[in-house]
């Protein structure tokens, strides 16, 4: 029989919220858009809740403290993935499913086509797992709208790099040190950047790809003309 906990997230209620997820290699300028974003949705009238993976709950921001620590050592791909997810099925539960309930929209800077880039294409676990796993833990839940914000993987990255290291110099003042993932080679970030490809191709109705090389302005002017024309806001 197939019995499993998909159902509680496909019930006949009506879903009266917005879920958006904001999807990139690091150093994009996810953050800075989703606050863009954010604010002007607010201005609009929205009730809007900005969260994060890894993270978003408390078990969760304690799990993504043990991915991005770059004390973190030897972690296997498979657990990597498995704590993505043990971090993504609590936040769904905890934050995701009820402000969906509330009618907010829900903007989250990272979501499961992250850990098919990261884990499925960087790490070569495969698509396929990413996918399973997401049906099993996090009832198949998808965005109504996936912002992909595309620009060349060295400049990014780079940027990210110069960014960690400066909030790590002031870790005595609370910054938690996010380097693990920084620390990759170039080859894994084009590989992550091929398999967020892949997925704007196989999902184009769910996901928007914006050149996010041009200024912080640009990059906000295009993202609500997707936000506008696809969700009718
Ligand atoms: P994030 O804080 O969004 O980093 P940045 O602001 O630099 O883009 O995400 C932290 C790291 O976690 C990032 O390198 C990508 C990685 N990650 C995965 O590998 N798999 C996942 O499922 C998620 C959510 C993040």
């Amino acid at each position: 029989m197939h019995c499993d906990i998909t159902r509680c997230y496909h019930s006949a209620v009506p879903r009266r919220g917005k879920f958006i997820t904001f999807e990139g290699l690091d150093g994009t300028g996810k953050s800075t858009q989703l606050r863009r974003l954010a604010a002007t949705l607010r201005a609009a009238g929205h009730k809007v809740v900005e969260t994060r993976e890894p993270g978003g709950s408390s078990t969760g921001e304690r799990i993504r403290k043990v991915l991005l620590d770059s004390d973190t050592a030897g972690l296997s791909p498979r657990a990597e993935m498995a704590l993505m997810f043990a971090s993504r099925a609590q936040h769904i539960a905890e934050v995701i499913e009820p402000a969906l309930e509330h009618g907010s929209i829900v903007l989250c800077d990272r979501f499961t086509d992250s850990t098919e880039a990261y884990q499925g294409s960087g790490r070569k676990l495969g698509t396929p797992a990413v996918l399973e796993l997401h049906r099993i833990l996090c009832g198949d839940l998808q965005p109504d709208l996936t912002i992909l914000l595309d620009s060349n993987p060295a400049m990014s990255v780079n940027r990210a790099r110069r960014r960690n290291k400066r909030k790590s110099r002031t870790s005595s003042r609370g910054h938690a040190d996010e380097n693990r993932f920084e620390q990759e080679t170039r080859a894994f970030f084009s590989r992550v950047r091929d398999g967020y490809l892949s997925i704007a191709k196989r999902e184009h109705a769910r996901v928007a790809v914006v050149n996010a090389s041009g200024t912080p302005a640009q990059t906000h002017r295009q993202i609500m003309e997707v936000v506008s024309r696809k969700l009718k806001f």
